[in-house]
């Protein structure tokens, strides 16, 4: 076995090297603090590897990704999301068999338990939807009890994950019809996953839900491209909350949350509202490469950099090429992404953007796509959410699976004050 050394201070250790199925390394420190007493220190986690997994793989470098084996561009244009779910959680595609019994699954678990609508009434109607996705998500820990116990293995985890997969859409579809104040419409039990999403946003007394199956692939290619993406910081959260052995609702409201920031998910709301101020306030291409290029500004080209890819996301050439083949079919009309492509052709062109390997990312032309489904802008994360939410189930399964389970607990060097003493108040300055 290859190891590597490390010497200092008149010591040597030797750290044996971990070779992962596809010729990736990492160098195992498991013994580096009991053999001499001093940690890692890698602020942002940049090379730190904190699980060894077997559901995504990236080749950053190469801008590929895989589920389980499988190459994205196949998954998108082939699978359906639930294939993809239960590719990610349980290992293979499903047969027939096992298909029928995850689909039927998610629509027993489709409708929200009848008091939980009334969760609904108590958030104002500007209410972020992704506030709303968190708090019901964690909710349903108290009215889901019997399907989950301490050892999540006896039979209940398929429970839990099909209830959290089919149940984050009916409460993704209510936290809008309450912000636009129509009621609630329920789950129909003969719709495919990502139709029935679109029936529950969109069906109404009054105009009904008239369905559109270039739509709803649209919907159904855009939740796999955002299935699972390893260990990103929502399922990294996902993975520290579930080693304290939290249940699963409370973990994914943790991810949930965690995906909520615009250096994370919420980058795909950011990015149409970038392009919606450059077009509004008629700022050019170039004045918002130089912000974005700008240190002493807070600015960023949302939707562009990633810390895996150096090169083009997959996920982006899919939308990119998706968008543009759509849009043509349906002649549908959408000043933003001629925007979108400006501002990708400069920066790619751009020294600052070329030098530090920058390309789009998933969520600069995600948005776009969702924009002509019909989605709202502040609902685009929640989307990411849907599309992720297998991974995460996934991860955290694994993560449960290994034994024995391991607490998450960094370390850190503390850079504090030394010792000193409590000084009653008169002796303070
Ligand atoms: N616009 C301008 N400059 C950027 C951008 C950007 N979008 N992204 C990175 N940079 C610059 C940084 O300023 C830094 O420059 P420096 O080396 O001169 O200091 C360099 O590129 C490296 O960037 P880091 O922030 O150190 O890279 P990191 O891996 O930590 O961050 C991240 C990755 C958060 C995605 C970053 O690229 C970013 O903020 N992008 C915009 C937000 C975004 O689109 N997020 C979605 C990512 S995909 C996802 O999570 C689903």
């Amino acid at each position: 076995m290859e190891k590597a050394q490390l010497t200092f201070n008149g010591m040597n250790l030797e750290m044996p090297i971990i070779e992962g199925t596809e010729g990736e390394k990492a160098i195992d420190i498991s013994k580096l603090r009991q053999e001499t007493n001093m940690i890692t220190l890698d602020v942002g986690y940049q090379n730190t590897g904190s699980c060894m997994s077997s559901i995504t793989f990236i080749d950053g470098d190469n801008g590929i990704l895989r589920y389980r084996g499988i190459p994205i561009d196949e998954l998108a244009e082939k699978a359906s999301f639930s294939e993809v779910a239960y590719l990610l959680i349980y290992g293979n595609l499903p047969n027939k068999e096992e298909q029928q019994l995850f689909s039927s699954r998610l629509t027993q678990n489709s409708m929200i338990h009848e008091e939980m609508l009334r969760f609904f009434d108590g958030f104002p109607p500007t209410a972020h939807p992704m506030a709303i996705l968190g708090t019901m998500v964690n909710s349903m820990s108290v009215y889901y009890t019997d399907y989950y116990t301490e050892d999540f293995q006896a039979g209940t985890f398929d429970l839990m994950a099909a209830s959290l997969i089919s149940r984050i859409r009916t409460i993704a579809a209510y936290s809008y019809k309450h912000s636009i104040g129509e009621p609630h419409v329920y789950p129909k039990r003969d719709l495919k996953y990502a139709s029935n999403f679109l029936y529950m946003m969109f069906d109404s007394p009054v105009n009904p839900y008239v369905p559109d199956p270039d739509i709803e692939r649209a919907l159904s290619t855009l939740l796999i491209l955002h299935a699972d993406h390893e260990q990103n910081c929502s399922t990294s959260t996902v993975r520290l909350v579930g080693s304290s052995m939290a249940n699963l609702y409370a973990s994914i409201c943790a991810g949930i949350c965690a995906l909520w920031g615009p250096l994370h998910g919420g980058a795909n709301q950011k990015v149409i509202e970038m392009l919606e101020g450059i077009k509004q306030d008629n700022i050019t291409i170039q004045q918002c490469i130089s912000s974005a290029k700008d240190k002493g500004s807070k600015f960023r080209l949302f939707g562009f950099g990633h810390r895996v890819y150096k090169n083009y996301d997959p996920r982006a050439k899919i939308l990119k090429e998706y968008c543009e083949k759509i849009f043509k079919k349906y002649n549908y009309q959408d000043p933003l992404i001629n925007i979108a492509m400006e501002l990708e052709e400069a920066a790619l062109k751009d020294e600052f953007f070329i030098e530090r390997k920058l390309y789009p990312n998933v969520d600069f032309y995600s948005g776009i796509l969702y924009r002509m489904i019909g989605i709202p802008t502040d609902m685009f994360t929640v989307m990411f959410a849907i599309g992720r939410l297998p991974g995460m189930i996934a991860q955290w399964k694994e993560m449960h699976d290994a034994v024995p389970l391991k607490i998450g607990r960094p370390r850190q060097i503390y850079t504090g004050s030394n010792l000193r003493h409590y000084l009653p108040m008169d002796e303070r300055k």
